[in-house]
């Protein structure tokens, strides 16, 4: 299959390129039926919005594989199997590749290093003036478990390429998160400089000053890796132009920020924003699946007009203050109490960290609270759910009039775009200014600060109370401006500048 790639022909799959993603979370994890364990094999879809962006495009491209870690015991023994056999595993029209990592190695990483050390400095977590402590535990965090997976993601790229290596081929390495940032500089040893590698980071990059919160080997490492890439990769302008800014203060490379080109005395990087985007179609039909149906009876149950919010339990979602505002709204409006309802869907996430296991705790108490003083015997003012129940989370997008997203900082944030989508009640967008979304929502949203409680308190208000035709209009460019720019033009831009790429062009 040939992607066109406005005037310039990619050949994704045939003769040029071998397109392959990696990335720390897979399309699918497996398990076994039956209480022991001893049936078939079932498998589940991945979490989180990367997983559902990646799925979109690999599923039509049949020569593309996705390598990804195992994560379940199942998962093992997918990896095993495809280590015996050399062939990747085929599960809904994708290739996978599972790789295992040494138990131990991967909690360092996931929950020691890569969750709460990157994830926070780049979602601007930290107290400062209290955490982090770093110390030896980072560094051993650091040599013991993100250095061992990396490495041993690289061979498994490496390996996979070599078992399907075509004459003239040349492969296009996809590599995706900060789970992975040390794996451009291990595939360059081990492929040279042939392969193209492109490394997208779905989360914001921080100003170069937060960024050197780090110890000094992790932030000059990590650098010196992205900068093996050929495109770094961001979803907006600020990320990219804070990525570049920090690589030219951190290790004193040229960097033109406008252009988005860093030069080393090996290559030209590009660093370019593509923001994520969904597929409108595939939500549309999920919208009217028997599942999501079936949970909308739930949600229209719900008393008042319905406030949302759709999120993975995480710090950086800004979940508490959320609540605190909409308590504030109740105490300033008492004539919205009763009036309204607030349900959150929240999916639980990284519990092993004692970060996200204490905020968990804290978002229970903000609701006992709010519920114990403002609930009647008929209305409880927040409706709180702590599993993951996607198909409710779907009714729900239908059916608010108004969508909480206050994110303290966040990548992109693709419910804004899912939601927006499929809202049939002219729902209002409330957008945090830093959510990655705020760069193509933000002009037909309510935005806010969101640190500001009482902003958020009065906008949820105001989107309330919203006149009808204000409310239709806004709710219409979101929904065409996420159409327009779906997860196919979110593709098409990559494709297009690997095309242009002075490394793939040979010159
Ligand atoms: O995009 C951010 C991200 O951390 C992805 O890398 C990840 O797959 C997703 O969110 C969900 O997080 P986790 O894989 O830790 O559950």
């Amino acid at each position: 299959m040939v992607a066109q790639a406005e005037g310039v022909n990619v050949d994704v799959d045939g003769r040029d390129a071998r397109f392959v993603v990696v990335s720390n979370r897979g399309p699918v994890t497996f398990s076994r039926s039956g209480s022991e364990g001893s049936g078939e094999r079932e498998y589940s879809r991945g979490a989180g919005g990367l997983v559902t962006a990646l799925n979109a495009v690999l599923r039509h491209r049949r020569d593309a594989v996705w390598i990804a870690s195992a994560i379940s015991e199942e998962d093992a023994r997918v990896a095993e199997e495809a280590l015996r056999d050399g062939v990747p595993y085929e599960v809904e029209d994708l290739k996978v590749v599972l790789v295992e990592h040494e138990g131990e190695a991967y909690d360092l990483m996931y929950n020691h290093l890569a969750n709460p050390l990157l994830w926070f400095v780049q979602h601007g977590l930290y107290n400062l003036p209290y955490t982090p402590e770093l110390g030896d535990s980072t560094k051993r965090a650091w040599e013991e478990g993100y250095i061992p997976v990396n490495e041993n993601f690289a061979e498994a790229v490496a390996r996979t390429l070599e078992a399907s290596a075509q004459e003239g081929e040349e492969p296009v390495i996809l590599v995706h998160d900060y789970q992975l940032y040390m794996l451009p500089l291990f595939l360059r040893e081990r492929l040279g400089d042939g392969a193209f590698i492109s490394l997208f980071s779905h989360i914001p990059w921080p100003e170069p000053d937060h960024w050197r919160v780090l110890p000094e080997y992790i932030r000059e490492d990590v650098l010196r890796s992205l900068l093996k890439a050929d495109v770094v990769a961001f979803h907006t302008h600020r990320y990219a132009r804070n990525f570049a800014r920090t690589a030219h203060e951190v290790l004193n490379v040229e960097a033109d920020e406008e252009e988005g080109v860093i030069h080393t005395r090996e290559r030209e990087v590009w660093v370019r924003p593509y923001p994520i985007s969904i597929d409108p179609d595939e939500f549309k039909k999920l919208a009217q699946s028997e599942e999501v149906l079936k949970e909308e009876e739930f949600v229209k149950d719900l008393p008042g007009k319905l406030l949302l919010r759709v999120d993975r339990m995480d710090l950086s979602k800004n979940v508490v203050r959320g609540f605190a505002a909409y308590a504030r709204m109740l105490e300033r409006y008492p004539d919205t109490r009763g009036e309204v309802t607030f349900l959150a869907q929240l999916q639980p996430s990284r519990g092993d960290i004692p970060e996200y296991a204490s905020y968990a705790r804290a978002i229970q108490r903000a609701v006992d609270e709010i519920n114990e003083k403002y609930g009647t015997d008929s209305w409880e003012p927040i409706v709180l759910s702590m599993e993951d129940n996607f198909p409710r989370s779907v009714a729900a997008y239908k059916n608010y009039d108004a969508l909480l997203v206050n994110a303290v900082r966040d990548g992109m944030n693709l419910v804004a775009k899912e939601a927006a989508v499929i809202n049939e009640r002219d729902g209002v967008l409330i957008l945090s200014e830093n959510a990655g979304a705020y760069e193509e929502l933000g002009e037909h949203a309510l935005t806010v600060n969101p640190f500001d409680i009482d902003e958020q308190a009065v906008k949820i208000y105001e989107a309330f109370n919203m006149p009808d035709d204000e409310r239709t209009r806004r709710a219409e460019v979101l929904r065409q401006t996420v159409i327009e720019n779906d997860i196919e033009e979110w593709v098409k831009a990559q494709l297009k500048d690997i095309a242009a790429h002075p490394k793939w062009r040979g010159t």
